[in-house]
């Protein structure tokens, strides 16, 4: 199966791909994360993208095309998987159309993930980050055993660089421009399932689970 997930930052993409990578047994591919780690390990594309990721803009198409390219063809995407983050953008969308083209491969679904401006904006600012593992925590929605430390690892939870209420506003901001488009892109394609994003975690992912099945 293959599958994107759309929607604005902080609606429970990253939340709900990891339920269904676990379901499904099939990877998440999160385009943020691998971009974080490239910055964490200080390599060229991680110095690239780091500008574009601090204002919350979208680092250029042909980075992140050329990065997707290689990571659908691994070994753990034989059976499928989940694109979180990606595409972003009109151009990225073609391009992805080609990707999966060339290797025979079929788009199954996607699902837009929908909630609220105003909700998104605490989400994303009340989101922590374990620095060692990436389990991902809300002080107030899902909050750790112990303020401050990840459950899963013991790691220090950490608030994003992108996840200040400036840059989250700009995040919104490029998604209505750039990535809002692809919306009526895929209801075009016939591939567009749009779940409501409030609520309880485990039943938005049974929402999620009903459209796939
Ligand atoms: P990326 O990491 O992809 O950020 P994003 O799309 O902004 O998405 P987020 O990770 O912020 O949110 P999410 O929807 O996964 O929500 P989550 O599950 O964590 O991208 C970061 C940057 O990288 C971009 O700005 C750009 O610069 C660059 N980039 C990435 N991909 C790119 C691309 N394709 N092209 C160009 N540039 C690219 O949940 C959020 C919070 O809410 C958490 O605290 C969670 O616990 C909580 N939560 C989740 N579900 C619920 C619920 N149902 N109720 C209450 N709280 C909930």
């Amino acid at each position: 199966m293959i599958l994107v997930l759309l929607g604005a930052p902080g609606v429970g993409k990253g939340t709900q791909a990891e339920f269904i990578s676990r379901e499904f047994g099939i990877p998440q591919i999160s385009t943020g994360d691998i971009l974080r780690k490239e910055v964490k390990e200080g390599s060229e594309l991680g110095k690239q993208a780091k500008k574009y990721m601090d204002s919350g803009a979208l680092v250029p198409d042909d980075v992140i095309v050329g990065m997707m390219e290689k990571r659908i063809k691994a070994d753990d995407c034989r059976n499928g998987f989940i694109l979180d983050g990606f595409p972003r953008t009109t151009d990225q969308a073609e391009a992805l159309d080609k990707m999966l083209e060339k290797n025979s491969l079929t788009l199954d679904k996607v699902i837009l993930i929908d909630v609220p401006k105003n909700e998104i904006v605490e989400r994303l600012t009340g989101r922590r980050v374990c620095s060692k593992c990436g389990a991902v925590y809300h002080i107030k929605n899902n909050p750790p055993k112990t303020e401050g430390v990840c459950d899963k690892c013991g790691g220090e939870l950490i608030q994003r660089d992108d996840d200040t209420k400036e840059v989250v506003e700009n995040r919104l901001k490029v998604y209505e421009e750039s990535t809002m488009p692809l919306i009526y892109y895929y209801k075009k394609a016939n591939k567009l399932a749009k779940i409501n994003g409030l609520g309880n975690i485990e039943k938005i992912f049974e929402n999620i689970k009903a459209v796939l099945q």
